[in-house]
């Protein structure tokens, strides 16, 4: 079945999201028939229409256009809610950014929303997408590293240590629903829910440091900062294991910041997204440290991943190959041929805003907080 996207809206990762269906029309030959119908935007640049079918100011006119059955949602936070919804409502597929929404409430809804509708529904959880990660994840389930004891995740940017730049949508809880954990910490609270199963409590830390900010280029006007740009955690799981998790806008990091290490009785593992091809691996039993760069055997999952993203002749960096693979998989869910055993759909998502939501609430509130404090769906149902 041919995939017609409408796009809504086109920022930063928008552009990666156009520049990752570019990409796959010419590295993947058998790929459903896929094109980028309808831009939905505020403002059209001659370079927007050489892109897209259409541009339009109005998203009725994308939303009623037959043309298009699936709806990809790159806006900032805020506009997550209402254009999921309206997507939802006029029977399309929806692919949105992480997360679902500023309010966990609303993420619950919109998973009652498509679940209800049978729309496919995704969000763009990269890291499932990438091979070592994926990898690691089949690894821990076999038992290679044996039993897991604890586990050390972090995700550092220092995009706002420069206390110079703006402020945005970013720095205002009410359009971003949180700080740094909601906008980078979420990609590994999907992680952690999917590699280790369900959480039983949380203990968190945060801290802002650039507490007002210009509110726009011209420099002129400041104002404040709600949001945390730095938060630590204690996560423990009902398995047993426990681990941290750490997220940050302010942290200068020397490697690549972004990390995920993973200890058992049996060794460990440890992924660095600068070097995302390798995964380590410590063997406690011959002390020895091990690269692997071959994921495609290791499991169910990793097999599938090594048909989603490019082939090495073609490598565009572990962050742009997660965002072809991850778009790619919803392509083929909106033609009718789904097959990814692991897709991040709207309910995983859920998952992972509830348990960054139990982290921020500890944070904020300074008292440990249990899972049972946050609701989990009703199921009704997978599509
Ligand atoms: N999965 C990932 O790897 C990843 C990476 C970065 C950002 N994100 C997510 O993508 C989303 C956008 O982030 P960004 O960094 O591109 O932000 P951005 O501020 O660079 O871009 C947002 C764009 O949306 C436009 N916009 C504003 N209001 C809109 C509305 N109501 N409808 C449509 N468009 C609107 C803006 O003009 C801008 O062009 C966020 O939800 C963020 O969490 C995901």
């Amino acid at each position: 079945m041919r995939v017609g996207i409408g796009f809504w809206g086109l920022g930063m990762i928008g552009k990666t999201h156009i520049e990752a269906l570019r990409l796959m029309q010419v590295m993947f030959q058998e790929l459903p028939e896929v094109s980028a119908e309808v831009l939905c935007t505020r403002t059209a640049e001659d370079y927007k229409k050489r892109l897209f079918g259409k541009v339009v100011h109005d998203s009725r006119e994308m939303l009623n256009d037959e043309r298009v059955s699936l709806v990809d949602i790159p806006s900032p936070n805020y506009a997550h809610f209402e254009q999921a919804k309206a997507a939802i409502e006029h029977k399309k597929h929806v692919y949105l950014e992480k997360p679902l929404a500023v309010k966990l409430e609303e993420a619950g809804e919109l998973v009652k929303l498509a679940e209800h509708a049978g729309v496919v529904n995704r969000t763009a959880f990269i890291y499932r997408f990438v091979p070592a990660v994926a990898a690691m994840r089949e690894l821990v389930k076999s038992g290679c590293i044996g039993e897991v004891i604890h586990f050390h995740m972090r995700f550092y940017h220092y995009s706002y240590l420069d206390p110079k730049r703006p402020s945005s949508w970013r720095q205002q809880s009410a359009l971003s629903g949180g700080g740094s954990m909601l906008d980078l910490g979420i990609h590994f609270t999907d992680i952690i829910n999917w590699m280790f199963g369900e959480t039983d409590e949380v203990s968190a830390v945060q801290r802002t440091v650039i507490k007002e900010r210009y509110q726009d280029a011209s420099r002129t006007e400041k104002i404040s900062n709600d949001t945390e740009e730095w938060c630590a955690s204690i996560i423990r799981m009902k398995n047993g294991a426990a681990g941290t998790l750490e997220s940050s806008r302010v942290s200068t990091h020397i490697d690549s910041g972004t990390t995920i290490e993973i200890f058992g009785t049996k060794g460990s593992l440890k992924f660095d997204a600068g070097h995302a091809e390798v995964l380590e691996h410590f063997n406690f039993q011959t002390k020895r440290i091990e690269t692997i760069s071959e994921f495609e055997d290791i499991g169910k999952y990793s097999s599938f991943l090594a048909r989603m993203v490019p082939p090495a002749r073609h490598d565009c960096g572990f962050f742009l190959n997660a965002h072809i693979a991850s778009l790619k998989s919803v392509i083929e869910a909106a033609s009718g041929k789904d097959t990814n055993p692991e897709a991040a759909t709207f309910r995983e998502a859920y998952k992972a805003q509830r348990l960054t939501s139990m982290i921020m609430c500890s944070a904020a509130e300074g008292r440990n907080v249990k899972a049972s404090e946050f609701p989990m769906i009703q199921e009704e149902g997978r599509k």
